[in-house]
């Protein structure tokens, strides 16, 4: 076997197995990829799952950073992802997204001049106080190559006067979602979880809705005025808080366990609306036509409300109930996130960064 190039796909939480996937797929037939999961996500709902049902292979080495503050978690990840380039050279590192794990893969790659790209680069919400925010605009100045999923995203980067180093390429969870649709349709999802009749699909996990009590508990009793099923698969960051703080449920919020992507994929596809505070889910619902209700201030996703198939929407607003129940889109969509997204990356790579 000729020597390949080697590549290191660095991934910690759950949006990053499902961009992780399809590339990973691609870039096998090529290079000598290798995997490090920083262990940010580790409850097997979280994590495992994933590996499993995406066939994602076995990670090279699990770090086990999982607990602490912003920084402590940053912190150890730097020194322990230090180690594991040091002793593999790899010739490109992978980031994906906005988390800790992102930040701290881009930030040793740029010190130890390994060249790297930022999968998911140029969003931007303009809040800094969202944690995310901040990681994606430092791993946009970290990272060598931007690999952008829309256009708004590339006119972020030309504001910032980082276009030089950016691609057009498209988002890869079109690729994700595509792959597993056929798979997804045919579980029994609904069965399983003993879900009959409509509902709608609820997920919360940031910071601002979820780790102030008073907002947790005021977002789930409007949503209890809807008088609607809705279907709740609760992020660990929730659980806890509604577990430690003694939440209390309304009778329509069926709270359930996180779901793999297959079952979640399936759970969104026959759902009646989507309530998110969620990125990834925002573009699965605009992709699968299904209307979306954002519970946060701003969207890094502008396309799918300017479409017409996403709505923003505030809690502290009385008419938060109302602008619900009357969300019904029924407008045309456009080509917003791109197509065979993983073979465009792999294409860049070949021609750009890495000749395989
Ligand atoms: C992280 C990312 C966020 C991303 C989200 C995807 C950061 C700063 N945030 O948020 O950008 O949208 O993942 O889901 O990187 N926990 C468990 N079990 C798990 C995972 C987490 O118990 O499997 C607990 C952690 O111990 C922690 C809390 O949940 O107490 C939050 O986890 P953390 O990874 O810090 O942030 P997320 O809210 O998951
Ligand atoms: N997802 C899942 N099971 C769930 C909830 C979400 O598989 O119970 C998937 C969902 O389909 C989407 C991704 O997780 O692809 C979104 O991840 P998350 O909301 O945790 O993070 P974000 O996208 O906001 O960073």
């Amino acid at each position: 076997m000729p020597h390949q190039p080697k590549i290191l796909s660095i991934v910690g939480a759950r949006p990053q197995f499902i961009k992780l996937f399809p590339l990973s797929r691609v870039l096998r037939k090529h290079y000598d990829e290798k995997i490090v999961h920083t262990g940010q996500h580790f409850d097997e709902e979280m994590s495992d799952l994933f590996f499993n049902e995406l066939e994602i292979p076995e990670p090279d080495w699990n770090l086990g950073i999982n607990r602490g503050g912003h920084g402590g978690q940053t912190g150890r990840m730097l020194i322990e992802l230090e180690k594991v380039m040091t002793e593999q050279q790899p010739d490109l590192v992978i980031v994906f997204g906005d988390t800790n794990t992102t930040l701290a893969g881009a930030l040793n790659a740029a010190k130890l001049h390994i060249p790297s790209i930022h999968i998911e680069a140029g969003l931007r919400s303009f809040n800094r106080s969202m944690p995310e925010e901040i990681n994606r605009v430092m791993a946009d100045q970290a990272a060598d190559y931007l690999f952008v999923p829309t256009q708004t995203a590339m006119d972020n980067l030309r504001k910032e006067a980082l276009e030089a180093k950016a691609h057009h390429t498209g988002d890869i969870m079109v690729d994700s979602l595509e792959l597993i649709t056929e798979k997804a349709q045919k579980r029994n999802t609904l069965e399983r979880l003993d879900i009959s009749g409509d509902y709608h699909l609820l997920t919360l996990h940031r910071p601002y809705n979820v780790d102030d009590p008073e907002k947790l508990q005021l977002i789930l009793n409007k949503l209890g005025e809807l008088n609607k099923t809705i279907v709740f698969p609760v992020h660990p960051r929730t659980r806890n808080m509604i577990s430690n703080k003694n939440i209390q449920i309304p009778d329509s919020i069926r709270l359930i366990k996180p779901q793999g992507y297959l079952d979640f994929i399936n759970l969104e596809a026959r759902c009646q609306k989507i309530l998110t505070d969620s990125g990834g889910i925002q573009k699965e619902a605009y992709i699968q036509k299904k209307p979306c209700l954002t519970i946060r201030p701003e969207t890094e996703w502008v396309e799918t409300v300017h479409d017409g198939w996403n709505m923003l929407v505030d809690p502290g607003d009385e008419n938060f109930a109302r602008k619900i129940s009357r969300f019904n889109p029924t407008g045309g969509q456009s080509d917003i996130f791109g197509r065979n997204v993983a073979d465009a990356m792999l294409a860049t790579i070949q021609k750009n960064i890495l000749p395989s």
